[in-house]
C-alpha cells in the first residue's frame, strides 16, 4: 500500500462562538469564492464548544489574529493512504477502521500524536512537521512512502532514522481511558459537486453562521440528548459534509449525495475535558477495537474533543465494547 504525504502544511484553530462574526468574510472567501484565494485545504466543524478550522498557510493568512482565534503552535502535515487494489485485507470497511493496524496504532507506539479528518472521501491523518522523521521510520515498513511536492509524488527510500525513534520510542505511556458522549442524532457523510456549491450556498450559510439564532422553534427533539456537529470541509477540491438528519433536511435534497446504501451513523464523542493537542492514542483506543470488530468508522478531531462515527447499527456493539473498555482499560 502507499502512503502520501501531502503538499499541505496545516494550522489548526479554533474560533469561539461569540467570535464568529468577526471572522464570516474572510470564511466565505474561504468556503464560496475558491479563485480568490490560493487555499486548498479547507475543514470548519461546528461543535457545541466551537468552531475549528483546519486550513493551509494560504487560508491562514486570511484569519486575522483576534482574541476570538485560538491557534495550535504546530504545523502540521498530511498523511493519506492510497489502497492500490490488491490490499491483503479482505474488510469490507471504511475509514479509520481500515487504517486502524497499519497507520493509527504503530503511530500511537510512537508516541505520535496525530489529529484525524475524515471526509466522504477518504482519511486524512494530521502530524506534526516535527514528527515527521519518526512517522517515516515508523511507517516505512509497510507502505511505499511518497512526498507530493509541487503536485508530483516523489518515492521517500528507506530512512535510517534511529535518533528520531530513540527519542520518541522510550517508555510508551499508558493511554488515558477518556469518558465519552453517545448524543442521540443521526448523521450523514455526503459529498456535493463543488460546481453545485452556488445552489446551496444560501442553507450552507444559514446553517454555518446563523445556526444559534433559531431559538425561537423548539427543536422537535428537544427532550433527548442531541449535540450539535456540522462538518463542512473543502479538500483539493472535494467537498465533504457531516451534518445530522436535522440539519440534512433543510437542503435542496437532490443535491447532495451519499454513498448508495445511505447509511446513518451515530456519534461517540471522545474526551470530557478538552483533550489538547500532545496526547497520543486517543484515536488507537478507540479504532482499534472498531478494527477487530470490523465496523466501519469515519474519524473526526476537533480543536476540543474528537468524534467517532459509526453505523447506527452498530452503535449498541460500540457502546458496550467502550463500557468494557472503560471498566477493564487493559483489554
Ligand atoms: N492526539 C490524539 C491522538 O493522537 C488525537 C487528537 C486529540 N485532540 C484533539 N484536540 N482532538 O490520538
Amino acid at each position: 500500500m502507499d502512503l502520501h504525504i501531502l503538499d499541505h502544511r496545516l494550522r489548526v484553530t479554533s474560533i469561539s462562538k461569540t467570535g464568529l462574526v468577526h471572522f464570516t468574510h474572510p470564511l466565505i472567501k474561504l468556503i464560496f469564492l475558491r479563485n480568490r484565494s490560493r487555499c486548498k485545504f479547507l475543514s470548519l466543524t461546528e461543535t457545541p464548544e466551537n468552531y475549528t478550522v483546519v486550513l493551509d498557510e494560504e487560508g491562514f493568512k486570511e484569519l486575522q489574529p483576534s482574541e476570538h482565534l485560538q491557534v495550535e503552535g504546530s504545523t502540521w502535515l498530511t498523511l493519506n493512504v492510497v489502497s492500490n487494489g490488491n490490499a491483503s485485507s479482505s474488510s469490507q470497511a471504511v475509514g479509520v477502521t481500515k487504517i486502524a493496524k497499519s497507520v493509527i496504532a504503530p503511530l500511537a507506539e510512537q508516541n505520535v500524536s496525530v489529529f484525524m479528518l475524515s471526509t466522504y472521501q477518504t482519511d486524512f491523518i494530521l502530524v506534526r512537521e516535527k514528527d515527521l522523521s519518526v512517522v517515516i521510520h515508523t511507517l516505512q515498513e509497510e507502505f511505499n512512502i511518497y512526498r507530493e511536492v509541487g503536485g508530483e509524488s516523489v518515492p521517500i527510500h528507506q530512512q535510517d532514522t534511529q535518533n528520531g525513534l530513540q527519542k520518541n520510542g522510550k517508555d510508551v505511556v499508558k493511554a488515558t481511558v477518556h469518558p465519552v458522549l453517545i448524543p442521540e442524532n443521526q448523521f450523514c457523510v455526503m459529498s456535493l459537486d463543488p460546481d453545485t456549491l452556488p445552489a446551496i450556498a444560501t442553507t450552507l450559510i444559514d446553517v454555518l453562521f446563523y445556526s444559534n439564532s433559531l431559538k425561537e422553534e423548539p427543536h422537535p427533539s428537544e427532550d433527548i440528548q442531541c449535540v450539535k456537529f456540522f462538518s463542512f470541509s473543502l479538500i483539493d477540491g472535494y467537498i465533504s459534509l457531516v451534518m445530522d438528519t436535522e440539519a440534512q433536511r433543510r437542503f435542496p435534497a437532490d443535491l447532495l449525495f451519499t454513498s448508495s446504501s445511505g447509511e446513518l451513523w451515530r456519534m461517540v464523542r471522545i474526551g470530557g475535558q478538552p483533550l489538547g493537542f500532545d496526547e497520543c492514542g486517543i484515536v488507537a483506543q478507540i479504532s482499534q477495537p472498531l478494527a477487530d470488530s470490523d465496523i466501519s468508522a469515519y474519524y473526526i478531531s476537533t480543536f476540543s474533543f474528537d468524534h467517532a462515527l459509526v453505523p447506527e447499527e452498530d452503535i449498541v456493539t460500540v457502546t458496550d465494547m467502550l463500557l468494557k473498555q472503560r471498566k477493564d482499560p487493559a483489554c
